[in-house]
């Protein structure tokens, strides 16, 4: 089974030999390829979707590791119990925001597992920031481009972080930042770019022109509206 580079480096990320949860499995792509190659004991798939859950059965049945691979439906953590012995949870491919809430949600279980690792959309800042405030330490935090996309997986282990991140480490990753990562660079780069395009546009526009127009729209909505 060939995994795209990113389902790949997430994979990379897990500790070997554990039993993982994989929370919005979607596809089972993560689970399969691990056990396959022998880097997990277990893993127990879930997901909120009935379709994206038949997917995952259906993959898990094509390579016969259903005693090794459980599904479950169920909104984030919900159908993880802490009898499960579950070593990392692994959230990938859904925004930050869904993310927090997952962990907020099931902050029973996510605190009793060994490691986390989350490749969240968006809102990546607020995921820093949340596992920050929740105990956990970032170990791991690489941003990677597949198919001409950023990504950025975390990996986080219980534990005080001591030196809080400044604004910009929330926003890009400490470690990036540190490692003076080409990735980032290109990154920061191509946002600078398309800031400066935003900012040029805002510029040119003349506010009379724009005012005049939509002072000229309300009179036309407004003559219509006495036919009515
Ligand atoms: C874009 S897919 C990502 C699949 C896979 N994790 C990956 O990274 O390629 C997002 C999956 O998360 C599931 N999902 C969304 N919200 C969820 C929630 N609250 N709990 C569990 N699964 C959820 C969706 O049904 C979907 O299958």
């Amino acid at each position: 089974m060939d995994l795209s580079y990113r389902l790949n480096k997430i994979a990379e990320k897990v500790t070997i030999n554990g039993i993982i949860a994989d929370i919005g499995t979607d596809h089972a792509y993560i689970p399969i390829f691990l056990y396959k190659n022998n880097k997990i004991k277990s893993a127990i798939a879930c997901d909120i979707s009935k379709g994206s859950l038949q997917k995952a059965i259906d993959n898990i049945s094509k390579y016969n590791l259903q005693d090794n691979i459980q599904t479950r439906l169920g909104n984030g953590l919900e159908k993880i119990t802490l009898q499960d012995n579950i070593d990392t949870i692994i959230i990938a491919g859904m925004g930050g925001m869904l993310m927090i809430d997952i962990l907020e949600k099931g902050n029973i279980i996510a605190n009793n597992i060994k490691e986390l690792i989350l490749q969240p959309q968006k809102d990546i800042d607020k995921v820093r920031q949340y596992l920050h405030n929740n105990n956990f330490k970032i170990i791991d935090d690489e941003m990677l481009k597949d198919e001409g996309k950023y990504y950025t997986i975390i990996k986080a282990i219980k534990g005080k972080e001591e030196n809080l991140y400044k604004k910009e480490e929330y926003i890009f990753g400490k470690f990036e930042i540190e490692n003076k990562s080409e990735i980032l660079k290109e990154y920061i780069e191509d946002q600078v770019y398309k800031m400066e395009i935003v900012l040029k546009n805002i510029k040119e526009t003349n506010i009379q022109t724009r005012i005049l127009e939509i002072e000229n729209n309300i009179k036309m909505y407004r003559e219509v509206l006495k036919c009515l």
